[in-house]
């Protein structure tokens, strides 16, 4: 089979991250080979796994399975396994599942195309899962047609040092690598240049951004006014932080960067000193509930939005009652709640006090339960008024509807417009407020 012809799929499970990495996996292979939008006409299939928590890493596996079928009447089909799984897996999968070609780790993958060229053409099975300190993130300006996209992610850091108790991502992603201020700059420049008018900065933990670099002349804060500079970007979102290394430089960002959105997903992971302790958060419930305080000082309109972590080990029902207080308290616009599960290598798996399904579960719902109607109350707060909101486009199921986002990160389904650019910024009034989105008209 000639290259050209070869089909490739990408399925892709957990975070931003990931959902980057795919879209650099497929610019990369893009041109040697044809993307379909089924995992049945795919010559070559991509797991992008995720590995944060137990479910997340079930789904992969439950998708293997599946291909595993396929491959028995397409056996020339190319099944890789790619990001967190493969990277804590390593070798072992591919004496545990035989029909898998390539295991491919969080480091290695701008070395796909090669990669794959060793499997197709020297039908080799490979696992390529190495991790260095030296690694860096390379320059990379991605293609875009112009006007093409409206809102891109740009890497600027890999990995994290905090080592949370329950978190596989050091594991996984390694440890914290900075890209180089400049590769950043000239990735969001190229981008703003090709239309792109909203940019989400990530990395695992970008609030320590430039800690490795030797230059030391630059942290988030610097970066993130540098990328403010930059000529035809409308938005600029960053994602994700931990708390512990939040500061005021950062804060101060909110009050001065007009560009900088008015949203900041800041994960607590639990309302009670104890438990933040053998999680090794290194804050207490004071503290973060300064740094709320402090942002929304720097930035009234600012939507907190967090994690939570129910039943880790050792949760008491008071410890509980702790997070229910926190939610109350801070009323945040959105919070993803998980139930706690044991990864591997992370250090709470050998914790004593765990907690059992039925007691998770049910924390869990009465935990969601509030929330709910705190981001309802939250969103109610949004009617009657006005909004600039950035299209991103047409239902379409419905074709008299648009939806977009407001900087704060709601989504806006609105009426009233007959022709509309995504990227386009517009004036919507709220009307209704809904559990996960709002309701609005054109201004
Ligand atoms: N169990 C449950 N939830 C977890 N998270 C991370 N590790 C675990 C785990 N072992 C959650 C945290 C984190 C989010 C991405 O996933 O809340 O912020
Ligand atoms: Fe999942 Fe964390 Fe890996 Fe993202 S970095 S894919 S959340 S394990």
């Amino acid at each position: 089979m000639a290259n050209e012809r070869r089909t490739f799929f990408i399925e892709t499970f957990g975070c931003q991250m990931n959902d980057h990495d795919s879209e650099i996996m497929a610019q990369l292979l893009t041109g040697s080979y044809r993307p379909v939008l089924n995992v049945n006409d795919a010559d070559i299939v991509l797991v992008n796994t995720c590995s944060i928590r137990e479910k997340a890493e079930q789904k992969a596996m439950s998708l293997l399975g599946c291909l595993k079928i396929i491959k028995k009447d397409k056996p020339h089909m190319v099944i890789g396994i790619v990001g967190c799984v493969a990277q804590q897996e390593g070798k072992k999968i591919l004496s545990r599942l035989p029909y898998v070609d390539l295991v491919m780790g969080t480091q290695n993958l701008y070395n796909l195309p090669a990669l794959l060229g060793e499997i197709i053409h020297n039908h080799k099975r490979i696992a390529a899962v190495e991790q260095s300190a030296a690694f860096e993130i390379p320059p990379y300006l991605p293609e875009v047609d112009k006007g093409s996209v409206h809102k891109r992610f740009v890497t600027i850091m890999q990995g994290c040092n905090n080592f949370c108790t329950y978190c596989v991502v050091p594991f996984t992603r390694g440890r914290e690598i900075s890209r180089k201020f400049k590769d950043i700059i000239a990735e969001v420049r190229h981008l703003a240049a090709h239309g792109v008018r909203e940019i989400t900065l990530l990395g695992q933990n970008v609030n320590s951004y430039g800690r490795d670099l030797k230059s030391g002349q630059t942290g988030f804060a610097e970066l993130l006014r540098a990328a403010a500079e930059v000529e035809g970007l409308k938005r600029l979102r960053f994602t994700t932080s931990n708390p512990r290394d939040l500061n005021d430089e950062l804060i101060q960002c909110f009050a001065d960067l007009d560009i900088l959105c008015p949203h900041f997903h800041l994960p607590v992971q639990s309302g009670a000193n104890s438990i933040l302790k053998r999680m090794n958060r290194k804050y207490s419930i004071e503290t973060y509930l300064d740094l709320v305080r402090r942002l929304r000082a720097a930035r009234p309109d600012i939507a907190i939005t967090t994690d939570i972590i129910v039943g880790f080990p050792g949760e008491s029902e008071d410890d509980f009652q702790a997070t229910m207080n926190l939610v109350a308290n801070v009323r945040y616009h959105g919070a993803y709640s998980f139930k706690y599960s044991d990864r591997p290598q992370a250090r709470s798996t050998a914790f004593t006090g765990k907690l059992s399904e039925e007691v998770k579960g049910e924390r869990l719902a009465r935990l969601q339960k509030r929330i709910g109607q705190i981001v309802m109350a939250r969103n109610q707060e949004y009617t009657g008024k006005n909004y600039e909101v950035m299209v991103e486009g047409r239902n379409k199921s419905r074709p008299d509807q648009w939806f977009g986002r407001t900087a704060s990160n709601h989504i806006v389904n609105f009426t009233g417009a007959k022709s509309l650019q995504a990227g386009q910024i517009i004036d919507v009034k709220v009307i209704e407020a809904c559990q996960h989105s709002l309701r609005g008209i054109l201004r």
